[in-house]
């Protein structure tokens, strides 16, 4: 059987430590960048990173996560979804945000529309199948970055849009959880990370941590 990098990371043992450590330090100075430029990932990279987002975790093996790849021309008639939707949602909605929801489709390379396939009533809650897309849109944005490209998670009025969710194949209770905008950067400022001591604590039997 062919030694290739994926079997030695499904088998997992076979990495060694210093390649751990340098994956880890690798996904430490990820960080989102909306100022993006061709070329987006194509081919083998962007299966890698769908892969990647294959890898979620999923209580139930339901399996929710459902990937809409928006690119080349595309965008345009994406575009005009968006503007349509706009002026649906407030038909006097100012022409520099119709401007601008038209001008972000163009100017992405690749758009991965993430979102759940919900099943309703089911005895997984229907959050933990959103968790579960979510982890899979933060599983491609690693992926993105440790494969030199650049990624953002990007939501607002549209993601949560009915006709916009449907038009893509998110009918309720199914939904977006967000757009991937997706390419090479152009720039990148400086990682910031909030400091570990505001977000951690040891909880030690009291009724709260303190
Ligand atoms: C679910 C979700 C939705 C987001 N939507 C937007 C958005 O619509 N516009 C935006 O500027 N940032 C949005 N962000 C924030 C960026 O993706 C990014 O996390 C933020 O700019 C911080 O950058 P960092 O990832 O480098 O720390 C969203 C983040 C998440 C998790």
């Amino acid at each position: 059987m062919e030694d290739s990098t994926a079997q030695r990371a499904a088998d997992g043992i076979t990495i060694d430590l210093d390649d751990r450590r340098h994956a880890l330090d690798l996904l430490l100075s990820r960080r989102s960048v909306g100022a993006l430029q061709d070329p987006a990932p194509a081919g083998r990279d962007l299966e890698l990173i769908l892969d990647l987002g294959l890898r979620a975790p999923d209580h139930g093996r339901l399996r929710p996560w459902r990937f809409v790849l928006i690119r080349g021309e595309a965008r345009t008639a994406f575009a005009d979804r968006l503007v349509a939707a706009a002026l649906r949602r407030d038909p006097a909605a100012p022409q520099a945000l119709l401007d601008r929801y038209r001008a972000w489709p163009l100017r992405t390379p690749l758009l991965i529309a993430v979102g759940a396939a919900v099943r309703a009533n089911h005895n997984i809650p229907e959050g933990e199948q959103v968790l579960s897309a979510g982890a899979a849109a933060m599983n491609m944005l690693n992926a993105i970055h440790l494969l030199g490209y650049a990624g953002m998670w990007v939501t607002g009025a549209n993601a949560y849009d009915p006709e916009i969710n449907a038009s893509l194949g998110f009918e309720a209770p199914s939904r977006l959880v967000g757009f991937l905008a997706v390419g090479s950067r152009r720039t990148m400022a400086a990682v910031e990370r909030p400091a570990r001591e505001d977000h951690v604590v040891e909880w030690k039997g009291a009724n709260r941590p303190t």
